[in-house]
């Protein structure tokens, strides 16, 4: 595996041109694709749902990364699943029953990942780390994009990675450039998401290099 997988969030790209904008990241060396779902209870605001991940999934080699900012979201693992998530990403914040919603996902031999947010403490993902695939690490309060990296987040990174098997992906999501990329990976992140850094950027291959 990769060092570091590269996730660029397709939030901040042009939804009118998703599919140019899903191939440009592709072409540059993105890892994966990282999609932000939102349900308007979880968080407030919403965006994207199953059918533009299948229509996605039509259109792209690279694994779909799938962060489910929503309530309840095991009624819909299963959709998402089969619309093509390779990687499911739900909240330890939501209403989910955590272990069944980890049981679920990999029952569709898909990857499981479980997420906190800023105020959430590391420890409370070690209970799942031996059934997990990947641990979420938010740094900066889910909802938006193009929002400021929350440094206090960051040694959470190093509390999981401390305490987790070397398998364990950890992913960082919220304000990632190339300045706050080195503070994760120097954690032990090992999948980085970024959205406004690299769609806003003049040249996309330059702005997923400077992560790595
Ligand atoms: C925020 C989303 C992020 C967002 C990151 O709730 O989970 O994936 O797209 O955007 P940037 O990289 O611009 O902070
Ligand atoms: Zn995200």
């Amino acid at each position: 595996m990769k060092k570091v997988i590269i996730s660029p969030s397709i939030l901040s790209a042009d939804f009118a041109n998703l599919e140019r904008d899903i191939k440009s990241v592709e072409t540059a060396g993105a890892d994966w694709l990282h999609i932000d779902v939102m349900d308007g209870h979880f968080v407030p605001n919403i965006t994207i749902g199953v059918p533009v991940v299948s229509s996605i999934n039509k259109v792209t080699e690279l694994p779909l990364d799938v962060h489910l900012m929503i309530e309840n979201p095991d009624k819909y693992i299963e959709a998402f699943a089969k619309a093509g998530a390779d990687i499911l990403t739900f909240h330890i914040e939501s209403n989910a029953d955590v272990k069944s919603t980890i049981d679920l996902i990999k029952s569709f031999n898909i990857k499981a990942g479980l997420s906190i947010k800023p105020d959430t403490p590391a420890e409370t993902v070690f209970p799942y780390l031996s059934d997990l695939d990947l641990v979420l690490v938010m740094t900066v309060e889910p909802g938006f994009g193009g929002q400021k990296f929350m440094p206090r987040c960051a040694e959470k990174i190093q509390i999981i990675r401390k305490n987790a098997s070397k398998d364990l992906i950890i992913q960082v999501d919220g304000g990632i450039n190339a300045e706050t990329a080195r503070i994760c990976t120097f954690y032990g992140a090992n999948s980085l998401v970024a959205g406004n850094y690299i769609y806003k950027s003049e040249n996309i291959k330059s702005a997923i290099e400077s992560l790595l």
